[in-house]
């Protein structure tokens, strides 16, 4: 099975599609299948970062005909190397009722993919898909800017996560699940204590949902002035989501991005020795480290789930 990895950000056009482009690219170097899925609903993009303007097919087509199968959607966008994109889907309408069963569908056929790494964009905002296309991964990235805006947004975006997934936990008809929908929580704790009085019995389900729910983040576009407050970005979210984040690494401001995006090439690509380039290869095998660790402990905590 691949190894999925999804990569939120809360705040729109801090980043997400150019880290992904960039990541799937060096991972493809080192020797890796990767396939890149565009989830960005409404917002699909990720193949214009790669000059692809009129995909001869994306999720729309997976989403409306349930004869279409996912792995025949994925496009090679740098060959000879192993990268291959999935485009997303522009169709808001399609989506915007998107039934269970379709994203179940979605997750099965992503765990069948005849590929080693998925990278998931899974977009800006807080919407359920949103949120739901971001746990449907193994490994979480979180990507932001040194603007305060960004950080508040990350930080919102990772509790509501986090929220959405104790709730998913429960079957929807489950007495827990009825008192967690439709209510807004301030902090994962009180969620906690909503579980434990609808049945006590649940706080350990919801507990275990959470546990090694830990989103890694990327900080970009920073600056030698950037004085991003990362020590209170984790600290929040220690108290009132109860997971830790840790830093993958820093990309640079770097005009070399913008360029890159207007040859429609991943930086790494166009300019290597680039700051943001070199940044890159540094956050690339960060992941691959962060990966092989949690693998390991999730294999030596689950002996019955080895990974084949
Ligand atoms: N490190 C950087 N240095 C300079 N410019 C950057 C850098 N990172 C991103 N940008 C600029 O930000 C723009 C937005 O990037 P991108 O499209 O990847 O964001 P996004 O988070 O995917 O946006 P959306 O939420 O709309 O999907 C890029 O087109 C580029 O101009
Ligand atoms: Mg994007």
């Amino acid at each position: 099975m691949p190894t999925i990895i999804s990569i939120a950000s809360g705040k729109g056009g801090v980043g997400k599609s150019m880290v992904v482009s960039n990541l799937g690219l060096q991972l493809a170097r080192k020797g890796l299948r990767v396939t890149l899925v565009d989830m960005d609903i409404g917002g699909a993009n990720l193949h214009i970062l790669f000059g692809m303007f009129h995909p001869p097919s994306s999720l729309t087509d997976f989403f409306t005909d349930r004869s279409v199968n996912l792995e025949d959607l994925a496009h090679l966008v740098a060959s000879p190397l192993p990268l291959r994109l999935i485009p997303g889907t522009g169709e808001t309408l399609i989506t915007a009722n998107l039934q269970h069963a379709k994203k179940k569908r979605l997750i099965r056929h992503l765990q069948k993919l005849d590929t080693d790494v998925i990278l998931v964009d899974v977009g800006a905002g807080t919407s359920y898909h949103t949120l739901d296309f971001f746990l449907l991964a193994d490994h979480f990235l979180a990507v932001a800017t040194p603007d305060p805006t960004s950080v508040l947004d990350l930080y919102r975006f990772i509790k509501l996560a986090s929220i959405r997934k104790v709730l998913t936990a429960f079957l929807a008809r489950d007495p827990v699940a009825a008192a967690l929908l439709n209510r807004d929580f301030h902090s994962v704790t009180e969620v906690l204590e909503a579980v434990g009085n609808a049945n006590e019995s649940g706080v350990e389900l919801a507990q275990q949902a959470l546990h090694g729910f830990h989103p890694a983040l990327i900080l970009n576009r920073m600056t030698p002035k950037s004085r991003i407050n990362t020590l209170h970005l984790r600290n929040l979210l220690k108290q009132y989501v109860g997971t830790d984040l840790s830093v993958l690494g820093n990309i640079p401001e770097d005009s070399h991005v913008q360029q890159s995006i207007l040859k429609y090439l991943p930086v790494v690509e166009l300019a290597p020795k680039s700051p943001a380039a070199m940044a890159f290869a540094q956050v690339t095998e960060n992941l691959i480290e962060l990966v092989r660790q949690r693998e390991e402990l999730a294999e030596a905590l689950e002996p019955r789930k080895l990974r084949a």
